[in-house]
């Protein structure tokens, strides 16, 4: 990809076009989260057939339900927010599974998601034990199922899933609406077998910030950035691009967040980075 852009600029300068900012603005128009598996409303990409708009070619289909047009309710509530979750403005309950964490004889640190982890937030969709239209808040006004969610009351958002135009109950792709373990999608309520989250930066915490405060020299330094809870791994200009650090009663603790960002549109699976040459891992690991 990189390469790609570079000849284009290269070729661009070389005839004199000045045509690259206004082809850049037009690529714009189909990014963001509405065009990612994470718009689950009926403005999903693949809605209403099983052929990818932007591509033109035929895919199996993203899972949306027609319940909604909305993106950001899935996830986030302007009010009446789950605080329980070190998550912004949250709009789920949290399914309240008990969750096998990553631990090995080589770790410094200890697996836990007992401090309102970040990652409880990805995982009240990604353990498949939850619908993925169980929210606080319904895109309504009246009706809504509070802060247990439709479990609690049943008050269900209306509206079928399909993946593509399959139904995706019919093919096993949710189960009343929570992903199924059929796709790769849903990572269980065993992390065991996962990259650990809810786990101290640096191998067993940092006694400071820079790498001199790293516990093991085998990890890169932290940054404070504009605000006094936020830190981060990485050296991009561009916040959300850096590996995220969330500031837990555990100290800073990397979760699914770290690596992946819900609203990316430019990396495949949401990484905040290109993995090209792994460098995802290498941000953290100093190997
Ligand atoms: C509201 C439910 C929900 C939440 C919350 C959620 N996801 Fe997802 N996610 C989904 C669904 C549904 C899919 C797959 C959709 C499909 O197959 O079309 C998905 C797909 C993904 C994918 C695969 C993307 C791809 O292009 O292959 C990744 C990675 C992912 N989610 C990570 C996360 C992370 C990390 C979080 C937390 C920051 C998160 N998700 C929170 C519902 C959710
Ligand atoms: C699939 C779930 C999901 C959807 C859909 C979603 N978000 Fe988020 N959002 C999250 C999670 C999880 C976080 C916390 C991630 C983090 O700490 O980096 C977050 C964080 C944020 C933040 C603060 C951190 C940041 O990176 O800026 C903003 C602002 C935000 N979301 C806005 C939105 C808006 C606006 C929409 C709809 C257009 C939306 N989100 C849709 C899951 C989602
Ligand atoms: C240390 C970094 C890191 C953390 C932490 C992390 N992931 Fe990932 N995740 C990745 C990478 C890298 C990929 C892409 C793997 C690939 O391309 O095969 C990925 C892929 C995925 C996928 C797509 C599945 C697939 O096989 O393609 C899902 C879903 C996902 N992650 C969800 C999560 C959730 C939920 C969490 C938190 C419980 C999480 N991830 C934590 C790095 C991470
Ligand atoms: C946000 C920072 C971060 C990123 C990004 C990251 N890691 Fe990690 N990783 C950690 C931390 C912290 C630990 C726990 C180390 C400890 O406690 O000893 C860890 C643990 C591990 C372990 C287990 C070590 C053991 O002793 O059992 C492996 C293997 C690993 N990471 C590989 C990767 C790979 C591969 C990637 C890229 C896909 C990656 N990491 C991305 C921070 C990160």
């Amino acid at each position: 990809m990189q390469k790609t852009t570079k000849a284009l600029t290269v070729s661009a300068l070389a005839l004199g076009l000045i045509t690259l900012a206004t082809s850049a603005v037009a690529a714009q128009a189909t990014t963001g989260i509405a065009s990612t598996r994470h718009n689950l409303g009926s403005s999903n990409r693949s809605a209403g057939g099983a052929t990818n708009p932007a591509s033109g070619l035929a895919r199996a289909g993203d899972i949306y339900t027609t319940g909604t047009d909305e993106i950001c309710v899935f996830c986030h509530t302007p009010h009446a927010s789950n605080t329980a979750v070190n998550a912004p403005l949250w709009n789920k309950a949290l399914p309240g599974s008990t969750y096998t964490v990553y631990s090995s004889g080589t770790m410094q640190g200890t697996a836990s998601l007992a401090n309102n982890n970040m990652s409880l937030a990805c995982l009240s969709c990604h353990d498949g034990t939850q619908a993925m239209d169980n929210m606080i808040n319904k895109p309504t006004t009246g009706g809504n199922p509070g802060s247990a969610g439709w479990n609690a009351t049943g008050s269900r958002l209306s509206g079928t899933w399909y993946a593509g135009t399959d139904d995706a109950e019919a093919t096993g792709n949710t189960v009343g609406g929570a992903l199924n373990a059929k796709i790769y999608m849903e990572l269980g309520t065993d992390l065991s077998n996962d990259h650990p989250v809810g786990i101290p930066y640096c191998g067993g915490g940092q006694t400071g910030l820079g790498k001199t405060g790293c516990a093991d020299q085998d990890f890169n330094a932290v940054t404070q950035g504009a605000n006094a809870t936020s830190f981060t791994v990485g050296s991009s200009s561009v916040v959300k691009e850096n590996m995220r650090l969330y500031n837990t009663a555990g100290g800073l603790s990397v979760e699914c967040g770290s690596c992946h960002d819900p609203h990316n549109s430019e990396q495949k699976t949401f990484l905040r980075i290109s993995n090209s040459g792994s460098a995802v891992c290498l941000t953290c690991h100093a190997k």
